[in-house]
């Protein structure tokens, strides 16, 4: 049943991949709705998961869904978690920084995940148990264990963006021991690459199950470590998250916690 869940979610994956692709660079500014400020959608995202649904409930009919764009069903004995687009913003501009994260959770827990990036036809994959691979080469975090080495990647507070200040005090703090941060915009991206060791930390907060399910097995797999902002494992329901190789947690850890304690759900 495994290798056909795999093949089901790296299908899907791939077909949507395609038709990111293929509609890249096309989109015109009549096609891009708010949903809310700073947040948008275009009919891409939601093409590409009608197309990713159809596939899995195609095989797994008992199948549940739980989408970005337009479902939310409860969690059933399996459920998928899909972000048919994570990056729109990027694409939305032209830039080629996105990917299609797609989990398979089994009561309650994440046994799947598949992160694809079209532009450099890197697909991330991790199933609980058997390791994490890239394009079918297993991967390993990095075992960068110095801030002033470690190479960070965050995620701007745009949906919050009355917490500046406390970002911006956890920024700062990072910013200054470490040896560089990057934003690049599709977190699913960021967290694969910490878990095949370009990366070897990073931090956001609110995002949703659909940016983190899938990167959270494959970086888990891979060595490494994701945890809400007090260090303990609510990160997939308050969507505040610290990621890392494993070796820097606690240094991310200690420049975020107290800054948003009592700000926000750790
Ligand atoms: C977004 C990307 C981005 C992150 C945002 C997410 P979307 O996903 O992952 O990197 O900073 O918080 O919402 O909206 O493009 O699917
Ligand atoms: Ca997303
Ligand atoms: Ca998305």
């Amino acid at each position: 049943m495994s290798e056909e869940f795999k093949t089901v979610a790296v299908t899907a994956a791939k077909q949507a991949g395609h038709l990111l692709i293929s509609n890249f660079g096309n989109l015109q500014p009549a096609q891009i709705e708010t949903k809310t400020k700073f947040d948008f959608v275009t009919w891409i995202d939601k093409e590409s998961e009608s197309r990713i649904i159809d596939i899995i409930q195609h095989s797994f009919p008992e199948h549940t869904i739980y989408a970005e764009e337009t479902r939310r069903d409860e969690h059933g004995e399996y459920r998928w978690i899909i972000d048919p687009l994570d990056g729109t913003t990027n694409y939305i501009h032209d830039v080629p920084v996105f990917s299609v994260s797609i989990a398979l959770e089994h009561k309650r827990n994440i046994l799947l995940g598949v992160v694809y990036d079209p532009n450099r036809q890197e697909l991330f994959y991790a199933e609980r148990g058997k390791g994490a691979f890239l394009n079918d080469h297993p991967i390993h975090v990095s075992s960068i264990s110095h801030m002033d080495k470690a190479l960070l990647a965050t995620g701007y507070p745009f949906r919050v963006k009355h917490l500046i200040d406390e970002y911006q005090q956890s920024f700062k703090q990072l910013f200054l021991k470490s040896s560089g941060i990057r934003r690049a915009g599709s977190a699913a991206i960021d967290l694969c690459y910490i878990a095949c060791g370009r990366y070897d930390g990073f931090w956001e907060l609110d995002l949703k199950p659909w940016d983190l399910a899938a990167a959270f097995v494959i970086l888990q797999e891979a060595g490494g470590t994701m945890t809400d902002f007090s260090g303990g494992n609510a990160v997939l329901s308050t969507g505040n998250t610290i990621a890392s190789n494993g070796h820097l947690h606690s240094v991310l850890l200690n420049a975020v916690r107290d800054v948003f304690k009592g700000i926000v759900e750790q």
